[in-house]
């Protein structure tokens, strides 16, 4: 089916419900042949696996920060590398975070120096730009029973809640600056109404 090949973006903290709306979204495409692939970042091509899990290894968690952000965003050339270049403008990507995560878990959460990610991010970024992201917000004392939940925490779960908010609130930052590149969701609200929201929005960002 010819829909314009968008890049979408997801992004929030852990337990904002992000990855589910994804997951769905991309379902929902696929069933209507829509050509789509989902992504995930720090992930999404084999190279930057490897670089995710070398970062939420439990036994790396004493990396330094900047350390850290560094790997971060070579994970980001790699995906940027492999699956930009190939898909990019001939399916629609959906990214499971991308570079305001950085800015965002990084800076606002780590105080890493936001030039210095900003710098390297348009440089590996070049003209791969999302067209449009949804922002999922949660409120931040809810979130410690879902990550509970989990299987596998990662890393930052076991931050204090003070991160999280600091996160949170960089991510609002963001959006709010942009403001007709982003929607932000409230997760407290009713998984289906909030989806539905999604559906509505890419419905209209792929018509041609
Ligand atoms: P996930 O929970 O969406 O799988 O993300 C994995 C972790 O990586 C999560 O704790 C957020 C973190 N992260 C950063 O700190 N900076 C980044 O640039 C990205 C992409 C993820």
């Amino acid at each position: 089916m010819s829909k314009k090949k968008v890049f979408i973006v997801f992004e929030g903290i852990e337990g904002s419900g992000k990855t589910l709306h994804s997951k769905r979204l991309f379902q929902n495409l696929k069933k209507n042949n829509i050509s789509t692939i989902r992504i995930r970042e720090p992930g999404g091509s084999a190279k930057s696996e490897k670089i995710r899990k070398l970062i939420l290894n439990e036994k790396n968690n004493n990396l330094h920060p900047l350390t850290d952000t560094l790997l971060y965003l070579s994970a980001r050339n790699e995906n940027i590398q492999t699956n930009f270049k190939k898909f990019y403008r001939k399916k629609i990507i959906i990214c499971d975070r991308f570079s305001d995560s950085t800015i965002a878990y990084q800076h606002y959460g780590m105080g890493i120096k936001r030039k210095i990610i900003s710098l390297v991010n348009k440089e590996i970024i070049e003209k791969y730009k999302p067209d449009f992201t949804f922002l999922m917000v949660v409120n931040v004392n809810k979130i410690r029973s879902r990550l509970n939940k989990r299987k596998k925490l990662n890393r930052y779960d076991k931050f204090n809640l003070n991160f999280y908010k600091k996160v949170q609130k960089g991510f609002i930052k963001i959006a709010k600056n942009n403001k007709s590149k982003y929607m932000i969701i409230n997760s407290n609200n009713d998984f289906k109404d909030n989806h539905n929201l999604v559906k509505e929005k890419v419905k209209k960002l792929i018509s041609k």
